[in-house]
C-alpha cells in the first residue's frame, strides 16, 4: 500500500527522519536518490524574527528541491506557529511538520518539542491554528509520551486526527528516555489500530528484519529512519529491496560507494548556503566520520588514524584528496 500524505503519493514507505545539523538540503537529496519517500527538513524555529540568522537561512527551503518538500517547524505559540507555517508555505513547502518529539533541554525549557505533549489543550490549539493557516497538509511527529507513567501518545493522536492532521510519525520512546534504551512499538501499534490517518513508525529500525517486524507488528503505513542512515544513505535502497525480497546487500560496488561519498563531500564544499569555506570543511567532517565509521568501524585503531588524517585538515580540496586516498586504501 502506498503512503499518501494529503494529495502526495510517496514513492516509498521509507522516510528520512528530521535531524537537526544533519538533514540539510544535500543530505535530503542524497537520501531521496536512494528511495526515501519523504525527507523532512531540520527543525526551523517558528520565531520569524530569527529568519535572518545564518542557521535559519541555511535551513530554509529552496524552491528547486524535489517535491514533496516537508518543513518541520518548532514552537509553542499557536498563532506564531501558524504564521511560520504560512511563511514556509509561501516559500515552497508542500507539507508542514510540527515537532512534538524533540527532547533537547534547550527546546523543552521553552516547552516546545516533546514537552508540548504534557499539555494536550495547547497541542489542540497549535494544531487547529496551523491546519487552518495553510492550504497544504500538516503532519506531526511525536513521542510515546513524556515519561513511562505518562504515555499519552494515543490521546495526542486522537487530537491530531480531530484537528485535521494528515499523518502522524511516532518515535517509540518517551521524552524522558531521550535516546536511551530501546524504542517500543506497542504504543505505535495501538495508535495505528485506533487511527484513521497514516501512522509512521520510528525508532531503532536498522535493517530489513526490523523493517518487516515493525510493519507487521504495528501495521504502520510507513517507517522513518534516522541515525541508521548516517554514513550509509543507500540503506533506503537496501531496505526497499529487502522488503521486496530482492537481494539486500551488495546493491552497490565499492567503486559506487566511493563515488557517492566523494560526490557528497564535494557538494558540501561547493553548495552549502550561507557558510564560509572553513565551515564547509568542518561540516563535511561529521559526514566523513560517519562514512568511515560504517566502512571500518570495527577496526578502531585504523579508524582513529584516518580520523586524525582528515580532521587535521581545514582546506576543502586537501580534505577531499585525503579522503579519496583513504577510500582507495580501504577498498584495495
Ligand atoms: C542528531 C539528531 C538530531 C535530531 N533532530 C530532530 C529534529 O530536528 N526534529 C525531530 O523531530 N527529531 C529530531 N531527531 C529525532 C529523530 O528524528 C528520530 O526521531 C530519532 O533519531 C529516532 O529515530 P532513529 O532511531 O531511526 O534514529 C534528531 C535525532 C538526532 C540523532
Amino acid at each position: 500500500m502506498p503512503l499518501i500524505i494529503g494529495s502526495y503519493k510517496l514513492k516509498s514507505r521509507f522516510l528520512l527522519a528530521p535531524m537537526a545539523g544533519i538533514t540539510d538540503r544535500l543530505y535530503r537529496d542524497l537520501c531521496r536518490s536512494f528511495g526515501a519517500g519523504l525527507a523532512t527538513s531540520e527543525m526551523i524555529s517558528s520565531d520569524l524574527s530569527l529568519l535572518n540568522t545564518r542557521k535559519t537561512q541555511s535551513r530554509l527551503l529552496h524552491k528547486s528541491e524535489a517535491q514533496p518538500r516537508c518543513v518541520q517547524i518548532l514552537g509553542t505559540e499557536p498563532k506564531v506557529m501558524a504564521e511560520a507555517a504560512r511563511f514556509n508555505e509561501s516559500i515552497g513547502a508542500d507539507i508542514i511538520d510540527i515537532n512534538m518529539g524533540c527532547p533537547a533541554k534547550k527546546v523543552c525549557r521553552k516547552a516546545a518539542g516533546s514537552a508540548l505533549m504534557q499539555d494536550p489543550e495547547l497541542v489542540r490549539k497549535i494544531l487547529t491554528e496551523v491546519v487552518n493557516a495553510v492550504n497544504i497538509p500538516v503532519t506531526v511527529k511525536i513521542r510515546t509520551g513524556t515519561s513511562a507513567t505518562q504515555r499519552n501518545a494515543l490521546s495526542i493522536a486522537k487530537i491530531a486526527e480531530d484537528c485535521g492532521i494528515s499523518a502522524l510519525a511516532v518515535h517509540g520512546r518517551t521524552r524522558k528516555q531521550a535516546y536511551k534504551g530501546f524504542a517500543e512499538f506497542e504504543s505505535i501499534r495501538r495508535i495505528k489500530q485506533q487511527s484513521n490517518i497514516p501512522v509512521i513508525a520510528n525508532g531503532d529500525i536498522s535493517n530489513t528484519h526490523d523493517a518487516k517486524f515493525v510493519l507487521n507488528y504495528t501495521r504502520a503505513d510507513g517507517l522513518m529512519l534516522g541515525r541508521i542512515t548516517l554514513g550509509q544513505p543507500w540503506i533506503f535502497q537496501e531496505l526497499i529491496n529487502g522488503l521486496a525480497n530482492k537481494k539486500e546487500k551488495q546493491v552497490l560496488s565499492n567503486k559506487d560507494i566511493k563515488c557517492i561519498i566523494i560526490e557528497h563531500i564535494k557538494n558540501i564544499h561547493t553548495f552549502n548556503p550561507g557558510n564560509k569555506p572553513l565551515d564547509q570543511s568542518r561540516i563535511a567532517r561529521k559526514y566523513i566520520d560517519w562514512y568511515l565509521y560504517r566502512l571500518i568501524g570495527q577496526e578502531t585503531s585504523l579508524l582513529n588514524k584516518y580520523r586524525q588524517e582528515v580532521f587535521s585538515i581545514t582546506e576543502a580540496k586537501q580534505q577531499l584528496q585525503t579522503l579519496e586516498n583513504i577510500l582507495d586504501e580501504i577498498f584495495i
